[in-house]
């Protein structure tokens, strides 16, 4: 499977030591608030383990899950929601947890979205961040990695659901795609 990888841009050990600090971080800011970790499937799955396992604090976990609408129109920034949140996060400080920033569309509706229910805050941590591919700015409170406005895959990332698997972030060798 990591055979398929042209480039690695970020190695399993980066992406471990990145997390550690961001749990720090992170755990600093919420002491002693009611915390609620929501993330976004199904590219969040392996930060929010790692994240998660991480963390020096305890904290509940939700996901959502969301889809644009249509197939090839990403673009729109319209989403229409999978899986909604198990349950109400009104007075909740909610961390939305994500594996990449791309266009930034998808985390500014469901910021908007999950701002519309009353949170005490909502913030974002995200592992990997593309800021020649935004399309709308999105404040982003935690980045793990900028990095170039390359296909990339692995560590939650996917190519037609591949490759999620990869424990490492890296771009795909031209003979997957053929
Ligand atoms: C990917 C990624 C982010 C989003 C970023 O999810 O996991 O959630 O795209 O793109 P954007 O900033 O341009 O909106 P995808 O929609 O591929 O679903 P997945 O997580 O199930 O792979
Ligand atoms: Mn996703
Ligand atoms: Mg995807």
């Amino acid at each position: 499977m990591g055979a398929d990888l042209e480039r690695v841009l970020v190695t399993e050990d980066e992406i471990q030591a990145k997390l550690a600090e961001l749990a720090e971080e992170i755990a600093q800011e919420y002491a002693g608030k009611d915390l609620l970790l929501v993330g976004v499937l199904k590219g969040a799955v392996m930060v929010m383990a790692d994240l998660l396992r991480a963390l020096p604090m305890t904290a509940p976990v939700d996901w959502m899950a969301v889809s644009s609408y249509g197939s090839g129109t990403k673009s729109s920034g319209v989403v229409r929601i999978l899986k909604d949140l198990d349950a109400d996060i009104s007075g909740k400080h909610v961390l939305i947890v994500e594996d990449i920033v791309d266009s930034g569309l998808t985390l500014s509706w469901i910021r908007a979205n999950l701002e519309s229910r009353r949170p005490a805050s909502v913030e974002i941590v995200t592992l990997l961040r593309k800021p020649e591919a935004a399309k709308v700015e999105v404040d982003v409170k935690w980045v793990g990695f900028d990095i170039p406005n390359e296909f990339v895959v692995g560590y939650g990332l996917d190519y037609d659901e591949q490759y999620r698997g990869l424990r490492q972030v890296g771009t795909l060798a031209p003979h997957v795609y053929s």
